[in-house]
């Protein structure tokens, strides 16, 4: 059918992949053993380190999202181990569920859906218990739409012998992240969300503390093993076959990020915020998260009283391809989310807000067509030099 494959997707990843990363990954196949992809390796690790804002390693695992995240655990977990895991929303309860798989005992520090973690209660927690190992914390909770203060936690953590550890999965490259200057020890991301690359890659960034940990865990690991990635890159090669076609995206993906600059993602994914708030604010419904630590990457709106969320977001698929997510775990049934991560323009957002309001007016809620487009563009057009008066 004509439309099958325009798909407007604004999901919290995968994202949309830029034509010149999509080309990139056509090229043909090389050997990971070879030069050339040896060359790629060392260049990927170098340019990498600016991402995170590191001078430590960036390692680059084929796998998703969460198997860095299990590298990370099992870097620094030992059987019986006491961590403290921060858990604002699905993917702090992911890093309580590994580190319980490899023995770990968890305090958890748990916050109400929709909220951030108060770093105030996590420098209680470090000073009722200094056996801590780890302390595992999320940036950008994708599930509740809030973004976590990792440089207050942090500034707690580094007074103690703890390793941070952040999953900063669904915000690198769109959102600001300072590994050193935030004093965070693991870091990882996923290729599928502001990294504008299909799903298939995890990188984990290391500080010296968290190395020192990693020697002295006792931990089974072996394709999880981040003592042998950090050996394969010191010899510019990978432990195991790697993806070799997301290498050559991510190459395409990162030129193209630092081209932008990074500064300037942030700024468009934080104007991609406002004007979605702005939006669901004028078409009188509810946002999850507050103004203070909302999202930039993506946004929850509650659904109104007598709205079915996944049945509003099926017709809008089918009718005009654009593809929004639904609730997780607590808020399945509750919400929908819109993705704006990445591969994502401002513009893209005032389809996005139209197709919202024809979905509500179709779903029998009371939208006047174009209130919620109208708000997204005055967001738009505030932020545009023009409107400051400072061009034309
Ligand atoms: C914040 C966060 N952490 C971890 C993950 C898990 O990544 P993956 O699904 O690539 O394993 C996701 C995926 O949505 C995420 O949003």
């Amino acid at each position: 059918m004509l439309f099958d494959e325009k798909v407007y997707l604004h999901i919290p990843g995968p994202s949309p992949v830029p034509p010149q990363v999509q080309r990139a990954m056509a090229r043909p196949m090389i050997g990971h053993r070879s030069g050339d992809f040896s060359k790629l390796v060392a260049r990927l690790g170098e340019e990498a380190k600016k991402l995170f804002r590191t001078a430590g390693d960036v390692l680059t695992l084929t796998g998703s999202g969460t198997a860095g995240m299990e590298a990370c655990v099992a870097g620094v977990v030992s059987p019986g181990d006491e961590v403290l895991v921060l858990v604002s929303g699905v993917f702090g309860e992911r890093w309580a569920k590994i580190a319980q798989a490899y023995g770990a005992k968890v305090t958890r520090l748990d916050t109400r859906w929709g909220t951030p973690i108060d770093p105030h209660q996590v420098a209680v927690k470090l000073a009722e218990n200094p056996r801590f190992k780890a302390v595992f914390a999320t940036q950008n909770e994708t599930s509740t739409t809030v973004q976590n203060d990792i440089a207050a936690i942090g500034a707690y953590v580094a007074k103690t012998e703890a390793v941070f550890v952040v999953d900063c999965v669904s915000s690198l490259g769109g959102a600001d992240f300072r590994m050193d200057e935030w004093q965070v020890d693991l870091a990882v991301a996923g290729s599928q969300k502001c990294l504008m690359l299909p799903p298939g890659l995890a990188l984990v960034a290391v500080s010296p503390k968290a190395w020192k940990a990693i020697e002295g865990t006792r931990s089974s690991r072996f394709y999880l093993d981040l003592v042998a990635y950090r050996d394969s890159l010191a010899k510019a090669t990978t432990p195991y076959t790697p993806a070799v076609s997301l290498y050559f995206g991510l190459e395409a993906a990162l030129a193209l990020l630092f081209e932008e600059g990074l500064e300037n993602s942030f700024r468009r994914h934080d104007l991609m915020k406002r004007m979605v708030r702005r939006a669901i604010r004028a078409l009188g419904l509810s946002l999850l998260a507050e103004d203070a630590w909302a999202s930039p990457t993506v946004t929850g709106v509650w659904a109104p009283e007598g709205l079915n969320p996944d049945d509003f977001r099926a017709r809008i698929k089918k009718r005009y391809g654009v593809v929004l997510a639904g609730g997780q775990k607590d808020l399945t049934g509750k919400i929908f989310r819109i993705g704006h991560m990445g591969y994502t323009s401002p513009y893209d957002l005032l389809g996005v807000v139209a197709a919202v309001e024809l979905g509500l007016k179709e779903s029998g809620y009371p939208a006047s067509f174009g209130t919620g487009v109208a708000a997204a563009q005055a967001e738009l057009f505030d932020s545009l030099d023009v409107a400051a008066g400072k061009e034309g």
